[in-house]
């Protein structure tokens, strides 16, 4: 048996003040299930020299390379030590997926962003809900974002490594986020291709795309994609059965009111009601869907039976709920296409 001592974020600490060692524990008890073969015993926050850990055990045996690089991806972690006797630590993380530094995620500034260490952690439990969690470390993952903004869940699956498509209806969001990749890419001098072309659904044009192919030609480049387009009608933009997950923030019913083509104001719910038959489609059998829920809007379990009435099987992540401010509660809704 091993003991260990994570040290979170302080920034982690700022955005969800008291919630943030529940937080974490959760995050590190779905990596825990999911991906390390149920092998940490549940956490609790301990302090040493005035400073609060999340510490825990192992069972059968200290944990290994591999493990610790997949414990180096949580949302909130950010130094990880191994404790012997009452308070010797040794500093003993790994680095884990991230390839880009880290102002890919931070530079953009704008109302409506949704939280890094939100989408991150949002990320993090949908993917390990699919049935390739075990391959966090090998699999090139396609991540979804239906309602993409300016690309916070697009930069955080590049981050990764991994493949991303985004939806946003917003011609505005297309053109700023195009615009950030494209001199970030230049300014960091990594190999690319950018363009934007119309976007067209049976030789009616829609709105744009944005597409860009990241690394070198020859070693399998990520694809991102950005359609500017409705996500309540999804048909005939992407192959059904093509993405490995889907991470949505969807609009409060606060702060933004979603849009639907027709120029009229729709609550989350009713977006989603709309929207899940088609996302739904385009979700490979073993994928998963990962969103936030304001349930000040409307109950969580409202929200799981829209889920399962399109046929997902919801996942009983516990321990996710947190306040964001007086108008949102913030809740976690995850479900996997069996
Ligand atoms: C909470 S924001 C997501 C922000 C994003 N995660 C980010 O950090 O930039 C919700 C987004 O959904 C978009 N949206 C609302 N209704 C939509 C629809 N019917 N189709 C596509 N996008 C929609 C809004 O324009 C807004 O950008």
């Amino acid at each position: 048996m091993a003991r260990y001592a994570l040290l979170t974020a302080p920034s982690s600490n700022r955005v969800y003040t008291q919630s943030a060692p529940d937080l974490v524990a959760a995050e590190l008890s779905v990596f825990g299930e999911r991906a390390l073969e149920g092998r940490l015993e549940p956490a609790e926050t301990v302090e040493f020299a005035g400073l609060p850990y999340l510490v825990f055990e192992t069972e059968g045996g200290p944990l290994s390379d591999d493990e610790l690089r997949v414990l180096a991806n949580l949302s909130s972690g950010y130094a990880l030590f191994e404790v012997t006797g009452d308070d010797l630590f040794r500093p003993i993380g790994r680095p884990g997926l991230d390839r880009f530094d880290d102002d890919l995620i931070t530079i953009q500034k704008y109302a409506g962003k949704t939280n890094e260490h939100f989408t991150k952690l949002l990320l993090n439990v949908t993917v390990l809900a699919t049935s390739w969690a075990d391959q966090l470390l090998t699999r090139r993952f396609t991540v979804l974002d239906p309602v993409a903004g300016r690309g916070t869940t697009l930069n955080q699956a590049l981050m990764y490594g991994w493949d991303a498509v985004g939806i946003e209806l917003d011609g505005k969001d297309v053109e700023a986020y195009s615009a950030f990749l494209k001199t970030w890419l230049k300014r960091k001098r990594i190999k690319h291709t950018a363009e934007i072309t119309p976007l067209r659904r049976e030789g009616k044009r829609l709105g744009r795309r944005f597409d860009a192919r990241i690394g070198d030609v020859r070693e399998q480049p990520q694809h991102l994609a950005l359609l500017e387009a409705d996500t309540t009608s999804t048909r005939g933009l992407l192959k059904g059965n093509s993405i490995d997950v889907i991470v949505a923030d969807l609009p409060y019913g606060v702060v933004h009111g979603s849009r639907t083509g027709k120029g009229l104001a729709r609550g989350p719910q009713e977006l989603l009601e709309e929207s899940l038959p088609g996302w739904t489609a385009l979700l490979r059998p073993g994928g998963a869907l990962g969103m936030s829920w304001n349930t000040h809007v409307a109950p969580r379990e409202d929200a799981l039976d829209l889920l399962e009435e399109n046929g997902l099987e919801a996942v009983d992540y516990e321990g996710f709920e947190h306040r964001v401010d007086q108008g949102i509660n913030r809740d976690i809704l995850v479900a996997r296409k069996v």
